[in-house]
C-alpha cells in the first residue's frame, strides 16, 4: 500500500514536490536474484511545507514494508556510533541520573547498543524490528517490540526522566502522534533528546542520499519548533553532532521547564542565514542534486573507459538513493562490500549489485572503491589504509564527487 500524502503531515497545509529522484525501491530492501521481478518500487519525491518548515517525501510505502522482522540495520556495526552512544549515555548519567528513582525510554532501541549502559538502572526500549529486538532482549535489555504510539503511551502508565531517540523520529511518518506520546510519557521536569540527520547538513552538502523510503522527514530547528508547539512542548536547547554526516540533536522539554540557551539561538540565527525557511534553497538544492549526478557518472564512465575496476564499500541505505537516482548498476561497479551479515550474497535494492564480504574485499581489491558509507569516512580509511597503499583509490560524492 502507497500513502498518498499531500498535505503536511504536520499542519495539514497544502505540499509541493520540488525534487523527484524517480522510481525507488526499499532502501533496506536487500534482496535474492529469484525476488528481482516482484521488488517493489515507489516515486521518491520530496516536499518542503511553506507553513511549518517540515521538509517531508511526498509519499512512503507502509512502515510494515520497511520495518520487519529481517531489517537489515544493525547499530553494532561501527565502532564510531558505539562510541557515540557511550559519550551520549555519559552526558545523560552526569546530568540526570542523580534524580532520585532515575528512568529513561528509548525510542528505537535497535540492538540496544545504547540502553545497555543503562542496564542497572529503571530502564525501557521500544523497537518494531523484531530481529534486532530479539538481539537486546538477549543481553538483558528490557525493551518491547511495538511500533510508538500515542495509544502505546498511553499503556505504559509510567512517566520518565529522560526520552532518548536516534535516527529514529525521522522514519515516524505519524510524527504528530509520536511527539504526542512523548509529551504523554515525559515527567514534568523530564527531558526529551533526539537526534537525525540534520536539513542544514544535507543541503549544505548535497548529501541527498539522506533522502530515502525510511528517511520521511529532515529536521531543522525551525521544523522541530513548529511540531513541538502543538503539543507544549518546547525546543530549549541543540547541538550538532558529527553522526550520519552531520545530525543535530535537540533538546526538549515541557514548555518553560528550561531556560533556552545561546547555543539554541546561534543554531536558529544560522539557519535563518542559510534560508532553511525558504522555498527557492530547496529549488536550488535541486540543481545541486543534478549537478552530484552528472560528475559521478562522468567520473565513473572515465574509469570504466580505462578498464578499471570499481567497487562499491558499505551498502549503506544511503546508497539505494544514489544508485537508482544515477541509474548506476553491476555494469560499472563488480560488487560492494559490506559487514553486515544479513546484507551479504544478497543484491542491492533496485540497482542489483551484489553484496561481498569485507574478507571478499580483501581478496578481489578493486582499483576504485567508491566509499557509499562516507559517513564512517574516518573509520574506514584508516582501518584500509593498505588498500591505499597497495595502489587503489577511494572516491567519495558528498560533499563533492571526488578522487580522494
Ligand atoms: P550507515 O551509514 O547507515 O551507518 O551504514 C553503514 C554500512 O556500512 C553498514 O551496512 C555497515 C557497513 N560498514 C562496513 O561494511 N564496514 C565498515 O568498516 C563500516 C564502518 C561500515
Ligand atoms: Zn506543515
Amino acid at each position: 500500500m502507497k500513502r498518498n500524502i499531500t498535505k503536511c503531515r504536520c499542519c495539514n497545509d497544502n505540499l509541493f514536490p520540488f525534487l523527484s529522484f524517480g522510481k525507488m525501491p526499499i532502501a533496506n530492501g536487500f534482496l535474492l536474484r529469484k525476488n528481482f521481478k516482484k521488488e517493489y518500487f515507489f516515486d521518491l519525491k520530496v516536499c518542503f511545507c511553506k507553513n511549518c518548515y517540515l521538509f517531508q517525501l511526498f509519499k512512503q510505502p507502509s512502515p510494515k514494508k520497511m520495518f520487519h522482522k529481517n531489517y537489515a540495520f544493525f547499530s553494532e556495526t561501527s565502532e564510531y556510533m558505539k562510541r557515540h552512544f557511550k559519550k551520549t549515555a555519559n552526558l545523560i548519567i552526569r546530568n540526570f541520573k542523580k534524580r532520585r528513582n532515575f528512568s529513561i525510554l528509548e525510542l528505537g532501541s535497535n540492538d540496544g547498543i545504547f540502553l545497555k549502559n543503562f542496564k542497572n538502572n529503571n530502564h525501557l526500549g521500544i523497537e518494531p524490528s523484531f530481529n534486532v529486538f530479539k538481539v537486546a532482549k538477549s543481553r538483558g535489555i528490557n525493551c518491547i517490540n511495538k511500533f510508538f504510539s500515542t495509544k502505546l503511551a498511553l499503556k505504559l502508565s509510567k512517566k520518565f526522566d529522560v526520552i532518548y531517540s536516534a535516527n529514529v523520529l525521522c522514519h515516524i511518518s505519524n510524527i504528530k502522534d509520536a511527539i504526542q506520546g512523548v509529551s504523554i510519557l515525559l515527567k514534568k521536569n523530564g527531558v526529551f533528546i533526539f537526534e537525525d540527520p540534520y536539513l542544514g547538513d544535507v543541503i549544505k552538502k548535497t548529501s541527498y542520499d539522506q533522502i530515502y523510503d525510511e528517511h520521511v522527514f529532515v529536521f531543522s530547528l525551525h521544523s522541530v519548533i513548529s511540531i513541538c508547539s502543538r503539543y507544549n512542548l518546547e525546543l530549549y536547547d541543540s547541538e550538532r553532532q558529527t553522526t550520519h554526516g552531520g545530525s543535530m540533536r535537540y533538546f526538549i522539554c515541557h514548555k518553560g521547564q528550561f531556560k533556552k540557551t545561546n547555543r539554541l539561538k546561534n543554531i536558529l540565527k544560522e539557519e535563518k542565514r542559510n534560508r532553511l525557511d525558504r522555498m527557492t534553497t530547496f529549488k536550488k538544492f535541486r540543481n545541486q542534486c543534478e549537478i552530484s549526478k552528472k560528475r559521478l557518472l562522468a567520473l565513473l564512465a572515465s574509469l570504466k573507459k580505462k578498464n578499471k575496476i570499481i567497487a562499491g564499500f558499505g551498502a549503506t541505505s544511503k546508497s539505494a538513493t544514489t544508485l537508482n537516482y544515477c541509474g548506476i548498476t553491476d555494469k560499472t561497479i563488480s560488487y560492494i562490500a559490506d559487514s553486515t551479515p544479513i546484507k551479504q550474497n544478497k543484491f542491492s535494492p533496485g540497482s542489483h549489485i551484489p553484496i561481498k564480504t569485507y574478507q571478499y574485499f580483501l581478496q578481489n581489491l578493486p582499483d576504485y572503491a567508491l566509499l557509499f558509507a562516507w559517513n564512517h569516512k574516518q573509520e574506514i580509511l584508516k582501518k584500509n589504509k593498505f588498500f591505499e597503499n597497495s595502489g587503489g583509490k577511494w572516491i567519495v560524492y558528498v560533499p563533492k564527487v571526488k578522487i580522494l
